[in-house]
């Protein structure tokens, strides 16, 4: 009998490799922010989902590099990044479909599994979060979940946020508004933002 071997394709792009893509991509520091902020949101929620240390990456690397192509290429994001930058570089299948997903008016990709559920869930919200940080003597270290919900029903308060995204992304994760929002919180408070 032949041995079966097993390969497992693990994820290997390091987290410098990631940033150094991001810096030739990326100038303005709002959004360097804003892609730091939803890598560290995924990082929170995969570790404490537990999986495994590939996924860590591959969820950290999704929430940093979602918006790449935003700068150079607004009118093709994310498609350009997901045809001619990411895949030539070797992020995986997993990572490429979970930023077609958080954009699912212009790819036609639906979020499915759950590093898409939680990619879509924690885009709008940590761009709402900071915004209502911005505002605050203290920033986001002394925010409570009860501030950013009453932010969210001021229409005009970040409006261009989508209300309907967030809505459809606590759906997507199951859980409720005030939870996702406290989760946040602390996974910046932790980074410092
Ligand atoms: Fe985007
Ligand atoms: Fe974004």
């Amino acid at each position: 009998m032949g041995q079966m071997v097993l390969y497992i394709k693990t994820f290997s792009m390091s987290r410098e490799d990631s940033y150094e893509l991001l810096n030739e991509y990326v100038k303005n520091e709002a959004l360097v922010k804003h892609y730091k902020m939803v890598a560290t949101a995924m990082e929170g929620y995969v570790k404490k989902l537990k999986l495994s240390d590939s996924e860590i990456e591959e969820w950290w690397s999704a929430g940093l590099l979602h918006d790449l192509d935003w700068e150079k290429y607004p009118d093709e994001h994310p498609n350009y990044a997901v045809t001619s930058i990411l895949p030539q570089k070797g992020y995986s299948n997993q990572i490429l479909d979970a930023i077609k997903a958080h954009a699912t008016s212009r790819t036609g990709k639906v979020a499915e599994t759950s590093i898409e559920k939680y990619l879509f869930a924690c885009d709008e919200l940590s761009g709402f979060i900071n915004a209502v940080g911005l505002i605050r003597p203290n920033g986001i270290n002394d925010m409570e979940a009860s501030s950013v919900s009453k932010r969210l029903k001021d229409k005009r308060f970040a409006a261009n946020v989508s209300r309907e995204d967030i809505a459809q992304g606590i759906e997507m994760i199951g859980i409720p508004l005030s939870e996702h929002i406290t989760n946040l919180i602390g996974f910046f408070k932790i980074e410092g933002y």
